[in-house]
């Protein structure tokens, strides 16, 4: 069977030297209070490169040994721990099952991480996101200089594995698109879900509850993030995450959120009416900033750039704020004088796949532009396009029937050779079809009353 994993090792793998070791530390619990903990969910780079969903473990790989490629570090077994808190594979299953070459328990990782650095010329690891491990690290790799009789060899070279690692993640292979994919089909019949329950006197909240109920029964693991239900001017805040108020009538909910499958996450959002019906205000809003998106996704090819995606987004929707009476002045100075970010101020794009906000960098790193340019559009990446509008009801420039109004509609779109693959076009988002869902009765919910 192919396995993803021992390939993204190898890819990982060839961009460094056989005598260089490279470091990737899992994710730890955190403490909510007490003995509860967060939620737990894997780091997206050690889950990347080996599949393994437990806490306190390091993975590290080591290009030109003859045995001891592919090392991980793991929690040993203890009847008691799995007991109250859950399986582990120890020392035998990260070999057994999880394929290493050859596994350490994770309380003797300083002094092996000495041994494995002696004789290395080079040591990467991601600097600067878990402070205690950085320590360790310099702490293994600075010993040949701080006990220089001891007449070990150590690492030259500290580099950061990122620049290797992140292009990898940015460039989305079969399985991960696939993965995608069906994290955005959930996603899209869960906001379908959330319009047929929605009517004006139901709290946010049971939007909510509708929305990750189907993330979970639809065969999501988890949300993506945190949901944002908003409606009539909570729409105006960007991350409003509060969702407990209830929606008023003629108001329209701005709803934000998407399910992680085999880890990766969908990002949609979608504005609808709460009655079903949009008011003419609230329809112009939405036919620009639907205008605005479709343009945005038709640039999303090869021979574009990260940037022009926004670039397209920002033209029409500062064409349509002109045309509401908004702003005031010619198009083209609106935009160089960035004044179109009174009512847009968020940028139109980022990067999708195991986090929301994904890894990859927006700049051409081969630019030798000051700033560098923007990254080309290729076969593979995955991209959010989510242009909006927001009007802040206290805003007294604004004409009044707009005031209080946000929509957004955010989609997920691959790049391909050909036309740009929207993973989430099985969501609706034009106005009659969105009026239609929302009149629809709930398919997976029973509404309740509170
Ligand atoms: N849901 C976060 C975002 O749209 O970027
Ligand atoms: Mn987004
Ligand atoms: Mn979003």
């Amino acid at each position: 069977m192919k396995n993803v994993y021992v390939e993204r090792r190898q890819r990982l793998m060839d961009a460094f030297s056989p005598d260089s070791v490279l470091l990737v530390p899992s994710a730890h619990h955190t403490v909510r209070n007490g003995d509860v903990d967060q939620p737990w969910r894997q780091d997206s780079d050690f889950w990347f490169l080996t599949g393994f969903d437990e806490p306190d473990s390091v993975l590290v790989l080591r290009p030109g040994h003859a045995s001891e490629t592919y090392v991980l570090f793991v929690r040993p077994r203890d009847k008691e721990a799995e007991t109250w808190n859950g399986r582990r594979a120890g020392l035998e299953g990260a070999v057994a099952t999880h394929g290493a070459d050859k596994a350490f328990l994770i309380g003797d990782f300083d002094t092996e991480l000495a041994r494995i650095c002696e004789g290395a010329q080079e040591v990467a690891w991601i600097f600067g996101r878990d402070s205690a491990f950085d320590s360790q690290v310099l702490r293994a790799v600075r010993r040949h200089r701080t006990h220089p009789k001891l007449r070990i060899n150590g690492p030259d070279r500290l580099t950061d594995l990122s620049a290797a690692l992140w292009p990898l993640r940015l460039l989305k292979q079969p399985e991960e698109i696939d993965a995608l994919r069906r994290a955005c089909e959930i996603t899209a019949e869960a906001h379908h879900e959330v319009m047929r329950l929605c009517e004006p006197g139901r709290n946010e909240s049971q939007l909510q509850a509708a929305l990750e109920y189907v993330f979970l029964a639809g065969g999501g693991e988890r949300v993506g993030y945190g949901s944002i239900v908003a409606s009539a001017e909570n729409a105006t805040i960007l991350h409003y995450t509060e969702n407990r108020m209830v929606i008023p009538d003629g108001a329209l909910v701005l709803v934000d959120g998407g399910c992680e499958v085999d880890q990766h996450t969908a990002d949609v959002t979608r504005t609808f009416p709460a009655t079903g019906k949009f008011s003419q205000p609230q329809r112009a809003v939405y036919d620009i900033v639907l205008a605005a998106e479709l343009a945005a996704i038709d640039t999303c090819r090869p021979g574009k750039t990260f940037h022009d995606v926004h670039d397209v987004a920002i033209r029409v929707l500062t064409e349509g704020m002109v045309k509401l009476g908004l702003l005031h002045g010619e198009v083209d100075t609106l935009i160089k004088e960035n004044t179109f970010k009174k009512y847009y101020m968020h940028g139109t794009s980022h990067w999708l796949g195991l986090d929301v906000h994904d890894v990859g960098g927006v700049h051409d790193v081969t630019s030798t532009a000051a700033p560098k340019e923007s990254k080309p559009l290729l076969p593979g990446m995955v991209l959010t396009v989510e242009p909006g509008l927001y009007i802040p009801m206290d805003d007294l420039d604004a004409p009044a029937p707009f005031r209080g109004i946000g929509v957004r509609i955010e989609d997920d779109v691959l790049v391909t050779d050909g036309e740009p693959d929207v993973l989430t076009r099985g969501c609706v988002k034009q106005p009659d079809e969105v009026e239609a869902m929302v009149r629809a009765a709930p398919r997976w919910v029973k509404p309740v009353v509170i």
